[in-house]
């Protein structure tokens, strides 16, 4: 007997091939949301054991319904799609795709990070528009990045890889987390510690790179900007929920930061309206912070290997909830 197992959006055809000895894999075959209701009832009808998840939620009321699973294998570093708690209580495994898109992520927020300084997408819309009549002097002009203070907020892989690009740009890098990284990779990295006030006070550019947990819920909101040097530049390819929106749009209308470049949003896919209308030193795109050909393979592939290690009853390699284990 093979393992029932849904994939909420089409995987690429070497993932397929990888589950196929072991698996009957149903999959969504439009790269669009599974329609609600419906993953509930092929989760039920059809006694799926094992999720492969790329994209959408898996709620509490979800898990209730899907008797059977034993495993929901997300394709994403971030796990907040996931109601952990519940699936730890029925001894379901969750896992994430850790370590595999680390430097695709840092190069997006790097990206931003120079897009919004140099006001990138401004001057390409400009050009397009047909406003290029002559050079001007004082035509676009941004901020420099190289020899300015890089400050990272989180400082698990993806801040760390981000670290190394700010040092090829001659930065100085601080960072912030909620355990000191040891003295070893801080010499390494040639980055400073700061508390949370102190990095904030003292970034040109603050790039966010925490997971979103109950703690992380608007860690950026009307007081820490208000610690920003208003010349200073925000970097969000965590989660939009990280930021308070709303106190961001009041603070860039205010002109207490400079800019923001931002691929993740509070309510996603919508936009903040007022975010929309603010063109000239904001860059927002479609968190597409890991979306590159060989990194999304990569991850469906990860993903994978974790469904297939949970189904054979192995612990599979980036278990979350290890909890889940003794239930
Ligand atoms: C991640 O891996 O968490 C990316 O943001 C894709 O969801």
């Amino acid at each position: 007997m093979k393992y029932r197992v849904f994939a909420t959006r089409p995987m690429p055809h070497a993932v397929l091939d990888f589950l196929a000895p072991q698996c009957d894999v149903q999959m969504q075959d439009q790269d669009v949301p599974v329609p609600p209701g419906e993953l509930e009832r092929v989760c039920r009808e059809q006694k799926i054991e094992g999720l492969l998840v790329a994209g959408g939620r898996v709620p509490a009321e979800l898990i209730r319904e899907a008797a059977q699973l034993r495993v929901v294998a997300n394709c994403s570093v971030g796990y907040d799609n996931v109601d952990i708690g519940e699936c730890t209580r029925r001894g379901i495994l969750v896992t994430n795709t850790a370590g595999s898109l680390d430097d695709t992520t840092a190069d997006l927020a790097f990206a931003l990070l120079l897009a919004v300084a140099r006001r990138v997408t401004k001057a390409e819309r400009f050009l397009r528009e047909g406003q290029w009549k002559h050079w001007r002097f004082s035509l676009l002009m941004g901020s420099d990045v190289h020899h300015k203070t890089l400050g990272i907020y989180g400082f698990g892989n993806i801040g760390r890889v981000m670290a190394r690009r700010g040092a090829g740009f001659s930065m100085r890098i601080l960072y912030h987390s909620r355990r000191r990284a040891p003295e070893s990779v801080e010499r390494e990295l040639g980055v400073e510690y700061r508390d949370r006030e102190a990095l904030i006070r003292e970034s040109d550019f603050l790039s966010l790179h925490v997971p979103l947990t109950t703690e992380t819920r608007h860690l950026i909101g009307e007081r820490e900007l208000g610690w920003m040097k208003p010349t200073a530049f925000l970097i969000n390819t965590s989660r939009g929920q990280v930021v308070d929106e709303e106190a961001l749009v009041a603070a860039l209308r205010a002109g207490r930061l400079t800019g923001a470049g931002l691929d993740v949003f509070e309510h996603e896919p919508k936009v903040h309206p007022e975010l929309l209308k603010i063109d000239s030193n904001v860059v927002l795109l479609p968190h597409i912070g890991s979306a590159t050909e060989e990194t999304r393979t990569r991850m469906a592939m990860q993903a994978a290997k974790n469904l297939l290690a949970a189904l054979a009853g192995e612990r599979p390699p980036n278990l979350i909830n290890v909890d889940a284990l003794r239930a």
